[in-house]
């Protein structure tokens, strides 16, 4: 029903009114007011299901490829042409969960299971420095991760 909904607001072409609405669902969530799912998972599980179902777009250490890279960062924020990666850029780790459980892989989203994408994300946070290599995320941890870019943005009422 909601998902209906959602999709016939996304299709109505009012120039420019509701084309935000057409964007995915994970772009609307507000961070930290849903609980993530049970499960659990670490970088270790995570570096071998990022080669298997990943890196072909997005790198072998996530650096990018055809697709943006994920982690890596040379450039600052506060730069020309500054490197948005999950580490530097991404300001809830939950986001990162929530991106990856509804829009990846990007052939076949919606086939990871939860583990596989707490392990995903832990990986992801590790190889961004952001989580120690033997952290185990799961739906109490992951949401207390503090990420580096956490204060970087502001906070503009919508309607
Ligand atoms: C077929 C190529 C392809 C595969 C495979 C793929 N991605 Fe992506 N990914 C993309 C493209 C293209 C984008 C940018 C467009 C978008 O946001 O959807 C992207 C965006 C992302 C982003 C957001 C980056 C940002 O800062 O906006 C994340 C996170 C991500 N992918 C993670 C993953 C993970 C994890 C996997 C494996 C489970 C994966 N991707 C598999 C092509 C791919």
């Amino acid at each position: 029903m909601r998902g209906g909904a959602r999709c016939g607001r996304g299709a109505t072409t009012r120039a420019g009114r509701r084309s935000s609405r057409a964007r995915p669902a994970a772009t609307e969530r507000i961070p930290g007011r849903s609980r993530p799912p049970p499960g659990r998972g670490t970088a270790s599980e995570g570096a071998a299901l990022f080669a298997r179902h990943c890196a072909a777009c997005h790198g072998k250490d996530a650096r990018g490829g055809s697709a943006e890279e994920l982690a890596g960062a040379t450039r600052p924020l506060n730069t020309p042409a500054a490197d948005k990666t999950v580490g530097s850029y991404w300001p809830y780790a939950t986001t990162l969960f929530d991106f990856i459980r509804r829009a990846k892989p990007m052939a076949a989203p919606g086939t990871l299971n939860a583990d596989e994408v707490y392990a995903l994300s832990a990986w992801l946070l590790h190889i961004n420095g952001v989580i120690a290599a033997d952290a185990v995320m799961d739906a109490r941890t992951l949401p207390a991760v503090r990420m580096p870019n956490r204060d970087g943005f502001i906070r503009i009422e919508a309607n």
